[in-house]
């Protein structure tokens, strides 16, 4: 996937909030936001596909360490729209991530306990409308 944004020195401590609103593109495949110390270390990788060989339309999240990715979770229940605006709103807590979006409110472990993000990065079929760190 190309790299959209990438931010060096975030400081993002457990109870904050990343807001990301994103633009997909009309012919998608797919898109990330990955939040972690580098793009070696990612503590949170959520990942919407439109045409995932198995699953088809699904969301992947995963983490990963030392440049190798853990055991995905995928989630199929939101579906996205290509050619729409979506807004992320990512609280860091000491256990898990938790993901609203307009509709729906998704949640993926904190597995490595990060205690402190400072990457944070957009990749793929999408564009970066505004990003705010609460
Ligand atoms: C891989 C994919 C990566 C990432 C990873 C998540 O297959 O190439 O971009 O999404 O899955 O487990």
């Amino acid at each position: 996937m190309k790299t959209v944004l990438e931010v060096f020195d975030v400081d993002m401590k457990i109870g904050d909030t990343v807001k990301i609103k994103v633009f997909i593109e009309p012919e998608a495949d797919r898109f990330a936001i990955n939040l972690g110390k580098d793009d070696f270390d990612l503590a949170l990788h959520l990942n919407p596909r439109f045409d995932d060989d198995e699953d088809g339309q699904v969301i992947v999240f995963n983490s990963k360490e030392d440049g190798e990715w853990y055991t995905e979770q995928r989630e199929d229940s939101v579906l996205f729209e290509k050619g729409e605006y979506y807004k992320f709103c990512i609280t860091f807590l000491e256990e898990k991530f938790e993901i609203k979006l307009a509709d729906y409110v998704l949640e993926f472990p904190n597995r490595s306990s990060m205690d402190i993000i400072t990457f944070l990065s957009v990749q793929g079929d999408v564009r970066v409308k505004s990003l705010k760190f609460d």
